[in-house]
């Protein structure tokens, strides 16, 4: 069994291993030391180097060259794109290190198989990023849930709400839009919520079925005139809510969302920000935290340029994909989707995604025959509330993550896995992480699933996932 120190190396110093992950290494250097990158991007290796203290002989352009060395610590963090993971997460585990993958496991069925099954063989642990099963939120709902106060779970509403914004970023301009090139949105987006929809009711689905379409994100839907980028004189840059340089050099839809959720201070500053920027740059003079918010420079900037200047937004916005006109783009995801999955105990589930939401957020309805469970996560905060039909006993729980914005991404998920991934490797319980990859890969497998339900528009039953 290690020392208490465990050391990693990362693969894919990009949003994910740089700025979500690691930074568990900088706070807590007596648990977690990184020893080695790479990462073909030279400013992003650089920079991770630097952070982390690497010297040049430990920094490698890609996970081949430093996988070719003897294992240098126990951990590996392989925080590549979707297809880029079953490569390096294979060599990884067959170099002797335990693994610490991004979901999606891989975006092809066959592939998540084989991950599992190098686990299985290797003995190295192989945990998939899995962030919510981490959050506060879904472990209080998940204890409530199985403490039977519901009764019998008879109906159950889960609802992934992508916020218009984001959509556009991430699956219509960005890296996840095209489903061949990386995964079918129902995996990359909502493998966490088929993962965490079991784990809380506790019983898997035994048939599923699924419908939903690209409906808004097409070229008949352009507004007129609309030329292939939003700086080539958009006719509709004051009204559009997808107008680039609205989204990235305003920022207004995201100070909105980081508003929205969050508490106190921080919840009224970045309103104000939205309304009057000149009146949080001056307050900043004296209260100088505000400065963070006008000097903002963290997702989804960082996804245009390293280190980005307004400069550099406009810029990417002129030439970049970054500035295309969303209703000209090579998108082929979906921006709605529905999953209805029966569950072991005869309960029905639906699982909705889509992309037009005003805030991002999920939402979950739990309806059980002694009561009911309604949840926010992520809209002002999170909380579950709970009311029992005989007594009409109403309790709420605040189930935010309050102590700290630095780095707790998804409501303190991404933190708190690196945690238990460490733990992990320390307890040596081998078993306890197999049976994790192996709910992971029933959460791939139900994707795949959906999707092919959704394309075929047949009803499939559990033999054709398990
Ligand atoms: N767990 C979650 O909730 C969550 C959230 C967002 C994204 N993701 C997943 O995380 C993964 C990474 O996403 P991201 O936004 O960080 O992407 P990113 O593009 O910012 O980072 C990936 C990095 O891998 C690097 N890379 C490419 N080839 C490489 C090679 N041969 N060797 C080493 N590094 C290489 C790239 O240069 C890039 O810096 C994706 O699979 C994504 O779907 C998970």
């Amino acid at each position: 069994m290690p020392d208490s120190k465990i050391k990693a190396i990362l693969i894919g110093a990009g949003q994910r291993g740089a700025q979500s992950y690691a930074p568990y290494a900088l706070q807590h250097p007596d648990e977690l030391q990184f020893v080695a990158v790479a990462e073909p991007n030279a400013l992003r290796r650089a920079a991770f180097a630097q952070q982390h203290h690497i010297p040049k002989e430990y920094q490698f352009e890609s996970w081949e060259e430093l996988l070719q060395k003897p294992a240098l610590g126990e951990a590996a963090l392989v925080c590549t794109q979707d297809w880029q993971h079953t490569a390096p997460a294979v060599a990884a585990m067959r170099a002797g290190y335990h693994v610490l993958l991004e979901k999606p496991m891989s975006n092809l069925s066959a592939d998540c198989r084989t991950l599992l099954e190098v686990s299985r063989q290797s003995g190295q642990q192989l945990h998939i990023c899995h962030v919510l099963r981490y959050t506060p939120h879904f472990n209080k709902m998940r204890e409530l849930v199985q403490s039977g106060v519901l009764g019998q779970i008879v109906q159950v509403e889960q609802r992934e709400n992508v916020s218009f914004w984001h959509m556009a970023h991430s699956y219509v301009r960005g890296n996840w839009r095209n489903s061949q090139e990386s995964s079918p949105m129902i995996l990359a987006k909502c493998c966490h919520d088929l993962d965490i929809l079991p784990w809380v009711l506790g019983q898997n689905p035994v048939s599923l079925a699924s419908s939903g379409s690209l409906m808004h994100f097409r070229p008949e839907n352009a507004p007129a005139g609309a030329p292939q980028r939003c700086l080539d004189g958009c006719p509709a840059a004051d009204t559009c809510p997808y107008y680039a340089p609205h989204i990235y050099l305003e920022m207004s839809p995201f100070w909105n969302s980081v508003s929205d959720t969050s508490l106190g201070f921080n919840r009224w500053a970045t309103h104000a920000y939205t309304e009057n920027p000149a009146l949080i740059r001056a307050l900043s003079v004296f209260v100088p935290s505000l400065k963070q918010i006008p000097n903002y420079g963290g997702w989804p900037l960082t996804v245009l340029a390293q280190n980005p200047t307004a400069q550099d937004i406009a810029e990417a916005l002129q030439t970049g994909p970054y500035g295309r006109c969303v209703y000209h783009c090579d998108n082929d995801v979906v921006d709605q989707q529905v999953v209805l999955m029966q569950m072991e105990d005869g309960a029905s589930v639906t699982l909705t995604m889509h992309g037009h939401s005003h805030h991002e957020h999920r939402s979950t309805r739990i309806e059980g025959s002694h009561g009911r469970l309604l949840a926010e996560f992520g809209n002002g905060g999170s909380r579950i509330t709970i009311d029992e039909h005989r007594t009409d006993w109403h309790v709420e729980y605040i189930t935010s993550k309050v102590e700290s914005d630095n780095g707790a991404g998804h409501g303190g998920g991404d933190l708190s896995l690196v945690a238990s991934f460490l733990q992990s490797i320390r307890s040596g319980d081998t078993a306890t992480a197999l049976q994790g990859t192996r709910e992971a890969l029933q959460a791939h497998l139900l994707a795949f699933a959906a999707e092919e339900s959704r394309l075929t528009g047949k009803f499939i039953q559990k033999e054709r996932w398990i």
